[in-house]
């Protein structure tokens, strides 16, 4: 099997390179507005953000950042097909200006933003990091009542494209090869994330730096929602591409990825981190293998069995829809393209076979 993955260098507002219905899944994380390593960003797309920052009117501010994330919305609309899913990693903001402290939702304006498109919103998934110090919190000590509660959950929005699912071929191997595990299942579907850095936490961004500079998310969140939202041989898109870790999560999940981020610098980059995809993808399949086994060993020794047996591994599963599970490795990646305007690549899958 082959996928193949391009990204563009350039501005999301017009994803003119990318066809009407032509990606089943979005997985992206924009620039949140109102944090402020990106308001020269805000700023370049309209002059107007920075005035309205400068002159101290957030709410102003705030509305103009949205406007301009609304256009890249409006490009998803066209290029998702019908039934197609959008997932949104967003957080909110906090921020003081002129001396007036609050919270700015962007988890709300872009919920809004979405329905107003004629996107369905479905349960969304709370994240968090794990929290680290005691002395993080705001305001007065311990004094009420002028303290605040310190935001460090950031949200998985997840929408529809309109208000039927996606329909298939009855029995479409692409869909069953690519079912996930019943305990994955009650992990990954559940509503808030508190593990995602421990599970494929070696594996992903080496370089602080870069992942500092471009607020990157841990692979386990893109690798999580393409499993979860898409089949083999669907096209993930990222229009905020950054580093391009949906592109590896992409990559590592046998699905095609399409990219677009506004900052050469950041795809220059990307080539060095294709050389550990091969190894990257064959951990991670062998992770969830693993885990699998470490489920298998805890539920019989809580005294329940099993009723099936996987077809391509050596192993119970506990429904049949699990028994077609298929999963793949990375064989090699090839240069298609790497031009100032566009990189493309093409990987060849191998299924995932244990010695
Ligand atoms: C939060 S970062 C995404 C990080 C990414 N998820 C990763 O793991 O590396 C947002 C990215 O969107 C890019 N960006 C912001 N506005 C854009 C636009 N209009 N078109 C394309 N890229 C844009 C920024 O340069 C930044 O790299």
């Amino acid at each position: 099997m082959e996928t193949t993955h391009r990204v563009f260098v350039g501005d999301s507002r017009d994803l003119a390179s990318i066809d009407d219905e032509s990606v089943e899944l979005v997985v992206t994380s924009p620039p949140y507005p109102m944090i402020e390593m990106w308001d020269d960003l805000f700023t370049a797309l309209d002059p107007a953000i920075g005035d309205a920052l400068e002159s101290g009117d957030g709410r102003a501010a705030f509305d103009a950042m949205h406007a301009q994330l609304d256009r890249v919305w409006d490009e998803l609309e066209r290029v998702l097909v019908d039934g197609g899913i959008a997932c949104l990693n967003v957080g909110d903001a906090t921020r003081s200006l002129d001396d007036s402290f609050r919270v700015y939702a962007n988890h709300a304006r872009v919920l809004e933003a979405f329905e107003s498109r004629g996107f369905d919103p479905l349960p969304d998934v709370l994240w968090r990091k794990p929290a680290n110090s005691a002395a993080k919190f705001m305001g007065s000590g311990m004094i009420p009542p002028n303290a605040y509660v310190t935001l460090e959950h950031e949200y998985v929005l997840v929408f529809r494209k309109g208000d039927e699912s996606r329909s298939f071929e009855p029995g479409a191997d692409r869909r069953y090869e690519a079912a996930y595990f019943w305990e994955e299942r009650n992990r990954w579907f559940s509503d808030v994330w508190t593990e995602v850095r421990g599970e494929l936490q070696t594996l992903g961004l080496d370089d602080d730096d870069l992942r500092d500079r471009s607020a990157a998310y841990p692979l386990e969140i893109p690798y999580r929602l393409i499993c979860m939202y898409s089949a083999y041989g669907d096209t993930v898109l990222d229009p905020f591409w950054g580093t391009g870790t949906t592109t590896l999560a992409a990559m590592c999940a046998g699905r095609h990825s399409l990219g677009s981020e506004l900052e050469a610098a950041f795809l220059e980059r990307f080539d060095d981190r294709l050389a550990d995809v091969p190894s990257l993808s064959r951990s991670v399949s062998q992770a969830r293998l693993e885990r699998h086994h470490e489920f298998v060993t805890r539920r019989r020794e809580d005294g329940k069995g099993f009723e099936y047996e996987a077809d391509h591994y050596e192993t119970p599963v506990v429904t049949k829809m699990e028994q077609g599970i298929q999963l793949r490795e990375v064989a090699s990646i090839e240069t298609l393209t790497d031009d100032e305007a566009e990189y493309a690549y093409r990987a060849t899958h191998e299924p995932l076979v244990l010695e």
